[in-house]
């Protein structure tokens, strides 16, 4: 079976198996067949965080799960329960539908409701974390259903326990997040207050206003899947203490930097860019891959390259940034 359509990058790898499961049962049927039990598994959402470097001598399931409903409410929140195979945007315009806030911020991120809460997914000021109430999911040695609490998740920046301890251990069936009643706007990242403004819209923004100033931004810095392939932000934005960034902020006083527990938060797209990687074509005629011309941290599969050749990018621009800056990438994206 070809991956291609279920790869954001659009890589034209292989899969020895494929199946797809719509609920929780369909699933755990999947897995007590023989040749699955025998095979190397790999749980399938949007396919938008991965970069398939080969084929994958295994069997590929494909969450489908779907349902969007709310489970309960109080004064001031609602419960939503979306099933993990639901896409996350769709998510997003539910809840605005039933007048709910909290997620517009994340408004456009590919891929679906399942992976979310595996890197604690954010943008524009907000994390899945924020408006996390639980997840169900399924054990993949028993077939049983647990409950994770956000506690148990523990989730960090573009991580949790699932891409850790519990690597390889549960498929996420259902997410339940905790949303506002009332609108809570959240403008505090610079950009959506501009955006907001170069649209006309002024005065406290609905949930709706906010969704609609994300989509732009993102609409105008990050390729489009359906057009060139990528898998949004390929690195995550490294952490230095504060001792390291001060020597840097003298050799380069231009830096950013947003201060964090601990010490200083770097965007890797700075790094990158200033290393003179941002809107590099490498490959036959126009080029096959590269980096994004209005966001370095994003690579770009235009056709025709392979997964190996993104990783061959990977570790060049990785080096690179080490030797310019002294500071360790590592991808965000899921390499297999
Ligand atoms: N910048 C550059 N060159 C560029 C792009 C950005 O120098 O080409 C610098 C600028 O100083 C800019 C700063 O980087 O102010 C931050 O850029 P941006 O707001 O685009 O955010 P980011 O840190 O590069 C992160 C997330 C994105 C998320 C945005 C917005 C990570 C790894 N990435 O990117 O998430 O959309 O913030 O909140 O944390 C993703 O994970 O796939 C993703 C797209």
């Amino acid at each position: 079976v070809s991956l291609r359509p279920y790869n954001t990058f659009g890589l034209d790898v292989r899969a020895r198996y494929f199946a797809r499961f719509a609920s929780a049962d369909e699933l755990r049927q999947l897995l007590r067949r023989p040749e699955v039990q025998a095979a190397d598994k790999l749980i399938l959402g949007g396919g938008s965080n991965l970069l398939f470097t080969q084929d994958f001598d295994g069997v590929v399931l494909k969450n489908e799960i779907r349902g969007l409903e709310i489970i309960g409410q109080d004064d001031a929140t609602a419960l939503v329960r979306a099933g993990a195979g639901e896409s996350w945007h769709g998510l997003v315009e539910y809840a605005l539908d039933q007048g709910l806030s909290g997620i517009e911020n994340l408004s456009l991120i590919p891929g679906t409701v399942g992976a979310a809460p595996l890197q604690n997914i954010g943008a524009y000021g907000a994390e899945l974390r924020d408006t996390f109430d639980h997840l169900e999911a399924l054990a993949l040695g028993t077939g049983e259903l647990r409950v994770f609490t956000a506690a148990e998740c523990g989730f960090g920046y573009r991580e949790s326990v699932f891409k850790n301890t519990l690597k390889n251990q549960f498929v996420v069936t259902a997410v339940v997040l905790r949303l506002h009643r009332q609108a809570r706007p959240n403008v505090r990242y610079g950009a959506i207050a501009e955006t907001l403004a170069e649209l006309g819209i002024t005065g406290e923004p609905t949930p709706q206003d906010v969704s609609r100033a994300v989509v732009h931004i993102r609409r105008s810095k990050l390729p489009d899947p359906a057009q060139v392939g990528n898998a949004g932000s390929f690195f995550k934005n490294p952490e230095v203490s504060q001792a390291k960034f001060d020597q840097l902020r003298s050799q380069y006083p231009e830096l950013p930097g947003y201060p964090v527990p601990g010490g200083v938060k770097l965007p890797a797209a700075w790094l990158i860019e200033r290393a003179g990687w941002k809107g590099l074509r490498r490959g036959p005629g126009a080029g096959t891959h590269g980096v994004h011309d209005r966001q370095a941290l994003v690579l770009v599969h235009h056709g025709g390259a392979t997964g190996h050749d993104l990783r061959q990018l990977a570790e060049e621009i990785i080096s690179s940034v080490r030797q310019q800056f002294g500071i360790e990438l590592h991808p965000e994206v899921n390499i297999l």
